[in-house]
């Protein structure tokens, strides 16, 4: 059986897939600093690769953090890291697991914003998930929020994806997850394609509340050229 973290581990971190346009998440992030009052507001970037959105999240005037599993990576990122200032506002970086039963200890909670984007998908099997969701929930202020993206269930709009959930279902053992390859045939990752109720399911069974999915088509990150549909979720943990 793959184990996700070591693939992750050991993934270049140059070629981490990533997505250039996030029109969802920016209008998700303009409108919070638009409601924030006073100190600027905390913000974790869960798999957060070389740092680029978080260092473009730290632009937008949030004090972020971004961690990943991926030492290479972490270490890329902190050439974007800035020194919190007076106010408390700076980019750092950590290297942390969140799929692990354990919850990671993070510096700097509890936050009022934890963004996981392309994460939940290739973060290895059901019960990883619902540790991802765990831990960036016990990383939340009461009344702090979730973004994450992840990819949708796509054989409708794309018979590759079709062939590749029945071909690997098999090796992988779960509906809609499939291997991702690199061009020579290798076996990168797993990623899974939800449903829409499935991620709702996945959020309200971690405690989220105020669940708004928006399903979109779009393209895949690594293969521009297939057509997928991705999913962006919003959640809330209780209280204020
Ligand atoms: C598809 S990439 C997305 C990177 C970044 N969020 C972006 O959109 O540009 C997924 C990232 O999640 C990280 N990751 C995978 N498993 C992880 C885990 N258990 N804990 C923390 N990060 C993890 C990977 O190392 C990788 O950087």
């Amino acid at each position: 059986m793959r184990d996700a973290r070591d693939d992750w581990k050991r993934y270049d971190a140059h070629a981490i897939p990533s997505k250039h346009s996030t029109p969802h998440l920016d209008a998700f992030l303009r409108d919070l600093i638009h409601h924030a009052e006073g100190r600027p507001l905390a913000l974790l970037d869960v798999g957060c690769g070389t740092g680029r959105l978080s260092r473009r999240f730290f632009d937008q005037g949030f004090a972020v953090l971004g961690v990943d599993i991926n030492r290479e990576a972490i270490h890329a990122a902190q050439a974007l890291a800035m020194p919190a200032d007076a106010s408390g506002r700076g980019v750092s970086f950590e290297v942390a697991d969140f799929s692990d039963d354990a919850p990671p200890s993070i510096h700097g909670g509890p936050f009022d914003v934890v963004i996981c984007q392309l994460v939940i998908s290739i973060i290895g099997d059901v019960r990883h998930r619902a540790n991802l969701l765990r831990h960036a929930r016990a990383n939340l202020r009461p009344g702090g929020w979730l973004f994450l993206s992840a990819s949708g269930v796509s054989d409708a709009i794309n018979p590759g994806y079709a062939r590749l959930y029945a071909d690997d279902l098999p090796l992988t053992g779960e509906r809609h997850t499939y291997l991702s390859r690199n061009d020579r045939g290798e076996v990168l990752y797993a990623t899974h394609h939800f449903t829409d109720p499935e991620l709702r399911d996945l959020l309200e069974t971690a405690g989220f509340g105020e669940i708004n999915v928006t399903t979109t088509r779009e393209t895949s990150s690594r293969r521009p050229d297939e057509a997928a549909f991705f999913h962006t979720a919003i959640g809330r943990t209780t209280g204020t």
